[in-house]
C-alpha cells in the first residue's frame, strides 16, 4: 500500500510516495511519471549495499536505461564536501548529461543534498528524485528542495534550493537501518508534533515505540504525518523567509552541540536535536513563554524511546556553556548577533522569537539540567 502526500508549490509542485517496496517500483514509478529520461542514480557504499540491486534490478524491468553506471560515494559526513561535489560534478558532465537526465539519489540526508545540490548547479540546474533510505531523510531532508554542502566555517552553507520531481520513501528500508539511527530520525518525527501538532505528539506518545520497533503501519503513519506537515510549511515558505524556520525546532542549541562535538560522530544530528528541543521548551519555561511540566512532558517522552534528552547525556567537554553560545552565535540563521530560536507557548504551539537574550541562554545553560 503506498500513500501519497503532495508538495503544493504552483509548477514546482510533486508528490511524496510512502509505503513499502518502492525502491524496487521505483523504475516503474519514474517510466510512467518522468518518461524518456535518461538516469543517474547517485548513491553512498553502505546503502548500495542493500538498496542498489533492486533499484536497478526495477529500472532494468520497467526499459529505464541508466546512464553509465551508479555513482556510489563514500558514506558519511564528510562526503558532503568541495571535493566531492566537485567529482560528482566532473563525473556527470564527462558522461555528456543533458537536460533529460535525471538524477536519482538514493540514501540518506548526505546523498540526497550532495546529489541535489549537483542537481541544482549541473547546466544550471537539472531534475532530480529523491529516494531517501533514512527516517530521517524520509522525514525531513529529502523534502522541501534544501540541497548542499558544508563548508570549513559550518554545515550546509554551501547550497541552493532545488525541489525534487518526486520524493520515494520506501519505508521498508529503514529495517536495514541501524537502531541508533532509525531513533535519530525519530527526533525529527517528533519535532513535527511539537511545531504545530499536539494530537500527533500525543499519539507518538502512545504509538512511537511500536514505530521504533519495526510496526510498518505505525511507521507509515507517522512518516506521512511528518511529510503532511512539512509539506504544508514548506509550501507556504518555500524559502525561509518566514514559517520554514519553526522546522529548525530544537536545532540552534542542536547545531552548537553537535558543532562542539566536532562531527565526530559522538552525537547523531536527531540525538542532538531531541537535546535542543527540550532545551528549547526549557527556555520557553524560563522566559515564562510555557509551563515547566511541557518541558517535562517532551523530555519524558524522548527518554521513554532511548533519546538523549539532557545536556548531561553528552561529555562535559561538549556542553562548555560559553563555548556553546559560540557556536550559536555562528549558526547560519543568526541574523547580524541577535539570536532566533524556536521558542513555543506549549506543545504544539512553536513560534519564532528573534532577539532572545544571549545572557538568558547562558544562564541556562550555566544552570544545567533540572534535578
Ligand atoms: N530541515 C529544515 C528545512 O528543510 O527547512
Amino acid at each position: 500500500m503506498t500513500d501519497t502526500v503532495r508538495v503544493e508549490l504552483g509548477p514546482r509542485s510533486y508528490d511524496i510516495l510512502i509505503g513499502p517496496g518502492l525502491i524496487a517500483r521505483a523504475g516503474g514509478i519514474l517510466a510512467g511519471a518522468l518518461p524518456g529520461r535518461r538516469i543517474v542514480p547517485v548513491t553512498d557504499e553502505a546503502v548500495a549495499r542493500f538498496h542498489l540491486e533492486p533499484l536497478l534490478r526495477g529500472l532494468r524491468d520497467a526499459g529505464v536505461t541508466p546512464q553509465g553506471e551508479p555513482v556510489v560515494l563514500p558514506a558519511g559526513e564528510r562526503t558532503k564536501s568541495f571535493a566531492q561535489f566537485e567529482n560528482l560534478l566532473e563525473e556527470l558532465l564527462g558522461r555528456g548529461i543533458d537536460r533529460s537526465t535525471l538524477l536519482l539519489a538514493l540514501g540518506g540526508g548526505v546523498v540526497g543534498d550532495l546529489a541535489g545540490f549537483a542537481a541544482a548547479t549541473a547546466l544550471r540546474g537539472i531534475d532530480f528524485v529523491q529516494v531517501p533510505t533514512t527516517l530521517l531523510s524520509q522525514v525531513d531532508s529529502s523534502v522541501g528542495g534544501k540541497t548542499g554542502i558544508n563548508s570549513r566555517h559550518g554545515k550546509n552553507l554551501v547550497g541552493a534550493f532545488h525541489q525534487p520531481r518526486l520524493v520515494l520513501a520506501d519505508t521498508a528500508a529503514l529495517d536495514t537501518l541501524p537502531p541508533r539511527e532509525l531513533l535519530a530520525g525519530y527526533a525529527e518525527v517528533v519535532k513535527y508534533g511539537l511545531i504545530d501538532d499536539p494530537a500527533f505528539f500525543g499519539w507518538l506518545e502512545d504509538n512511537g515505540r511500536h514505530l521504533i520497533d519495526g510496526d510498518a503501519a505505525a511507521r507509515t503513519a507517522a512518516i506521512r504525518a511528518s511529510c503532511a506537515a512539512k509539506a504544508r510549511i514548506v509550501g507556504a515558505d518555500e524559502r525561509e523567509s518566514a514559517e520554514r524556520a519553526l522546522l529548525n525546532l530544537g536545532h540552534t542549541f542542536g547545531h552548537a552541540l553537535e558543532a562542539a562535538a566536532g562531527y565526530d560522530g559522538t552525537l547523531l544530528h536527531g540525538e542532538a536535536v531531541a537535546i535542543g528541543m527540550v532545551l528549547a521548551f526549557r527556555l520557553s519555561a524560563r522566559l515564562g513563554l510555557c509551563a515547566a511540566e511541557d518541558e517535562a512532558r517532551v523530555a519524558r517522552h524522548l527518554r521513554s524511546v532511548g533519546l538523549p534528552h539532557r545536556l548531561a547525556d553528552v561529555p562535559e567537554a561538549m556542553r562548555v556553556p560559553e563555548e556553546l553560545l559560540a557556536h550559536m552565535g555562528k549558526d547560519k540563521k543568526t541574523r547580524q548577533g541577535s539570536l532566533t530560536f524556536v521558542l513555543a507557548r506549549g506543545i504544539g504551539r512553536s513560534f519564532v522569537a528573534k532577539d532572545v537574550d544571549p545572557e538568558a541562554v547562558l544562564r541556562m545553560l550555566r544552570d544545567g539540567d533540572p534535578a
